[in-house]
């Protein structure tokens, strides 16, 4: 599809979009319009923001943000977090009353003594894990309290558990950030001993998704739905930087609500909307992985709440197509594979991921699956749906073929002959063997296998990235088998994955002059620190999922474990640091949100795991279908058979 045709279909796709929306409808008009006549110019811009604001006569009894954005320099921040505890503890008690059911299967410790009972197949508990609860219960005993964690110890694990899952769902709910009073996201990170507050007092795109979840399992559906809508609307933001536009359908990294005096009126206040697309971030780079989350989540929203009327509302359809065009536009590319700048996702600086990176193709892969379960068939989207069909199966082909590496796959690379001018090169990449990096040849087990980080031309990235395997996992991007190798290989590399705290976000650090050369000397992302090799417990959820997803609900359960040990007693830090995860980041941040969501979705899918499958993707049968048609007509395995039945065209 042409360019030109994309922003036509945009326009008549969108027109609707004036007459939908029941949050602040009143200013939908004037927004919209301006967002296509015109390239807005900053002055513009900014008038224009303020039409994406609520007024308020000072309304005190507003949220935690404003309190945050104002109190912060007058007050401490220990007095600003006693104001936010009263007013979330206030709006539990009013808003949540009869929604925070009692966990009925109770903790996994609980169910651990006795069974798992999953999907109907009821799993034998691991001696193993009894063993940790034993070391934990033993551990705990001697542990001092510290303040709001645990002041009532009990003996038992069950008690300790309890209360860590209680003081994370305290702390979650105090993150909750409030627009025109209500609830529309959570702060990325809430610690009251850091300085330096960067961008940490926004709402993420990326972080909120397990914040999201959790509430959901909870049934607390409104902030989800309110998240869902006001991105929406930011997603039609005018945003430049340096005179450059990035594409129509970008969702921001982040946004934050700011109170701004009211034109003209000293008592008067305001709140905006303020939202980052990467122009302020640090390093500019802009968040692909938003808008694929954005439809994830939605797609959650529905399943979990049973209320599709948000998924089929006009304008909420005219967003998705809008992600969806801006991925699926015609580029420059031979690969199905999104081509992405260094950064565009939860690694977002510098790392070496630019091209193709895993994490991104996995995350387009299910917000594609996720977009044609949602998307209302009309005339005006055939092109887009068949578009979307080639690029499933095309990608799905690509990355379980090309990306796919175990033992096999390492011996056939290591054996390569390069510099094949055909069409039927086996080395279709020109990969040279030298490329295989000695820390692999002694790490790969005989048994597993993982889908590489990045693949280009003469080039794959050997790391080991966690998120990207585990949502190829969730979303059948990976076969069943290469699940299950996955997830092998998770449990044989423990000890690297896992350690001390789950889990690394990617397997080995980049060291010495790699390191220097790779992430330009970021002193942030010192080996096994940050993104380098460091551990990030937010990643709990997507294990959960996967290891549900494969019917291997114990391998999440001893991660949960390990991570209880001590993710309370080091007040729910951002990332760990070491090679097996011993030390607390250098420059982490306490609280963060969605290290406590993560921990509070992966224990509340573990004690209903038929929870997840608002999560999770299963490969349909045309798909298989069209894969079987594209391995047969592979030049690799039969050059120029064509299949008459073929389904899409590819
Ligand atoms: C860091 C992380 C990013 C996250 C943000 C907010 O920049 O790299 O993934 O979204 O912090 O927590």
């Amino acid at each position: 599809m042409g360019t030109s045709e994309v922003v036509l279909q945009v326009l008549s796709g969108a027109a609707p979009r004036l007459l939908s929306s029941d949050i602040g409808s009143g200013f939908l008009d004037s927004t919209f319009s301006s967002r296509f006549l015109l390239k807005c110019t900053k002055k513009r811009a900014s008038r224009y923001k303020q039409l994406f604001k609520c007024s308020n006569i000072v309304q005190n009894h507003i949220g935690v943000s404003r309190y945050m954005g104002l109190c912060s320099d007058s007050f401490g921040y220990n007095e600003v977090n006693k104001v936010q505890r009263l007013i979330c503890k206030c709006q539990k008690a009013e808003s949540l009353s009869g929604t925070i059911a009692a966990d009925g299967n109770g903790t996994w410790f609980v169910d651990n003594a006795k069974t798992l009972n999953l999907n109907g197949v009821t799993k034998k508990p691991n001696i193993l894990e009894f063993e940790n609860v034993q070391q934990f219960e033993q551990e705990n005993k001697g542990l001092a309290s510290n303040g709001s964690v645990g002041t009532v110890r009990d003996t038992t694990s069950k008690t300790s558990v309890d209360s860590i899952e209680d003081e994370a769902w305290d702390l979650l709910r105090d993150s909750m950030v409030y627009y025109c009073g209500s609830p529309i996201g959570t702060i990325a990170a809430n610690d009251p001993t850091s300085s330096n507050v960067l961008n940490y007092d926004q709402v993420f795109i990326r972080d909120f998704i397990p914040s999201g979840i959790a509430f959901l399992l909870k049934g607390e559906y409104d902030i989800v739905r309110n998240f869902i809508l006001h991105t929406l609307q930011l997603q039609s933001w005018e945003k430049t930087m340096d005179c450059h536009s990035p594409g129509q359908g970008l969702m921001p990294a982040s946004f934050k609500v700011r109170t701004v005096p009211l034109d003209g009126d000293d008592c008067a206040t305001e709140e905006v909307l303020d939202p980052d697309f990467g122009e302020a971030a640090i390093g500019r780079v802009a968040p692909v992985d938003s808008g694929l989350w954005w439809i994830i989540l939605l797609r959650a929203y529905g399943k979990c709440s049973g209320d599709l009327s948000v998924q089929e509302r006009i304008d909420v359809q005219t967003g998705i197509k809008m992600i969806l065009r801006l991925c699926l536009a015609d580029g420059f590319d031979m690969f199905p594979t999104l081509l992405v700048t260094d950064g565009p996702c939860m690694i977002d600086r510098r790392m070496g991921i630019h091209g193709h990176p895993l994490e991104i193709q996995a995350l387009f892969y299910s917000a594609l699956l996720s977009a044609r379960e949602m998307l209302a068939p009309e005339d005006g989207s055939a092109d887009l749906i068949r578009a979307l069909n080639n690029r499933l199966v095309a990608l799905s082909f690509h990355i379980r073929e090309y990306y796919w590496i175990d033992m096999r796959k390492l011996n056939e690379i290591y054996r390569y002959k390069t510099e094949e001018y055909s069409y039927d090169a086996v080395n279709k990449f020109n990969i040279y063997p030298d490329q295989i990096p000695p820390w692999l040849v002694e790490w790969m087990p005989n048994k597993g296998g993982y889908l590489i980080g990045n693949l280009q031309p003469a080039h794959m990235d050997f790391r080991f990235f966690s998120l990207g395997n585990l949502w190829s996992v969730v979303s059948s991007l990976a076969t069943t088998d290469q699940s299950h190798a996955i997830l092998d290989l998770i449990e044989t590399k423990w000890s690297d994955l896992v350690a001390d705290m789950p889990l690394k976000i990617c397997y080995p650090a980049l060291e010495g002059q790699e390191w220097q050369i790779i992430t330009g000397s970021d002193p942030k992302n010192t080996p096994w620190s940050y993104h380098n090799g460091g551990s990030w417990p937010t990643l709990l959820w997507q294990l959960t999922v996967a290891c549900i997803k494969m019917n291997r609900p114990e391998i999440a359960a001893k991660a949960v474990q390990v991570a209880e040990k001590r993710i309370a007693r080091d007040k729910w830090p951002e990332y760990y640091d070491t090679k097996r995860a011993r030390f607390i980041g250098k420059q982490s941040r306490l609280f963060q949100t969605w290290s406590i969501a993560g921990y509070l979705v992966a224990k509340l899918l573990l004690a209903d795991p038929s929870a997840a499958k608002i999560l999770i993707t299963e490969e349909d049968s045309e798909l298989v279908n069209a894969f079987s048609c594209m391995i047969s007509a592979n030049p690799r395995r039969k050059r120029g058979r064509k299949n008459p039945n073929k389904t899409y065209i590819v």
